[in-house]
């Protein structure tokens, strides 16, 4: 038997899992205050719990802190600024861009650069917001997820539940994160840090802490598309409730 709290009524575990699962999102600039190891640990205990084809658990997480990840943030953040193309193991994003995935992509990014005082057009300005990212933007805990890369997209589907799951619990915490593809985009020195055997693909990283309630780039709210723009419902003619619609 696992070890799970006591059980609560229906709609209260509802409200605690829709409200950590509603109120994740990108956290761009973080407290300097620390969070305790233990919490990380009860975190990444309970994401373990992620299904996975055949259970192969296909994940290998490094928690990363103190003196280590202010090496790693340093020398990621010179390599970014220094020019030095980013060139992640695989392909995140596809390589022709088109609509609707450009206008969502372009809306976001827009949305960000307004609120970190960045005019369209300026380039340095740009950059120095994107440099953020290889800091794990401040915060005291930075995550780099992973894979053996013989296993396949299976795994990282897989990988991919594993990453939602200890973003959830840590808001469940009260913690907030932000997951970082870009720390991806220099492998080798991520590897040469964390000791990341060449036989593994740094999937991503994940910044976590305390939000810096304060930073602008922290009012970002991004939207989503309604229920009934990407689901076919098949065999009911029931009308979609409008409360699970919005
Ligand atoms: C796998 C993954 C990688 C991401 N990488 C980055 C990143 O490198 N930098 C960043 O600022 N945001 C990153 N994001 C955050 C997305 O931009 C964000 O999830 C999206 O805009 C939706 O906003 P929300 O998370 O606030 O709901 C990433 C998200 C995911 C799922």
């Amino acid at each position: 038997m696992r070890d799970l709290p006591a059980p609560q009524p229906v709609d209260v575990m509802a409200a605690a899992v829709e409200h950590a699962v509603r109120t994740r999102r990108a956290i761009r600039a973080f407290r300097a205050d620390p969070v305790d190891i233990g919490l990380i640990e009860r975190i990444l205990s309970a994401a373990r719990y992620a299904p996975s084809g055949s259970n192969i658990q296909p994940w290998s997480v490094h928690v990363v802190t103190g003196a280590v990840l202010e090496r790693l943030g340093g020398e990621l953040t010179e390599t970014f600024l220094s020019g030095q193309a980013e060139r992640a193991d695989f392909a995140y994003y596809p390589t022709t861009w088109r609509a609707p995935y450009l206008d969502r992509r372009r809306k976001t990014g827009w949305s960000l650069y307004q609120l970190a005082g960045v005019e369209r057009g300026d380039r340095a300005g740009g950059e120095r917001q994107r440099a953020r990212n290889y800091s794990f933007f401040g915060a005291p805990v930075g995550l780099v997820f992973a894979i053996d890369d013989d296993l396949n997209q299976g795994s990282w589907l897989d990988y991919g539940m594993f990453i939602q799951s200890v973003m959830v619990l840590a808001r469940a915490h009260g913690l907030h994160t932000c997951p970082l593809a870009a720390i991806g985009n220099y492998p080798d020195v991520v590897r040469r840090h964390l000791g990341i055997a060449p036989g593994q693909i740094v999937v991503a990283g994940m910044a976590m802490g305390h939000a810096d309630q304060d930073a602008p780039t922290n009012r970002l709210m991004t939207e989503r598309e309604p229920v009934a723009a990407f689901t076919t419902f098949h065999g009911t003619s029931e009308p979609i409730r409008a409360d699970a619609a919005s």
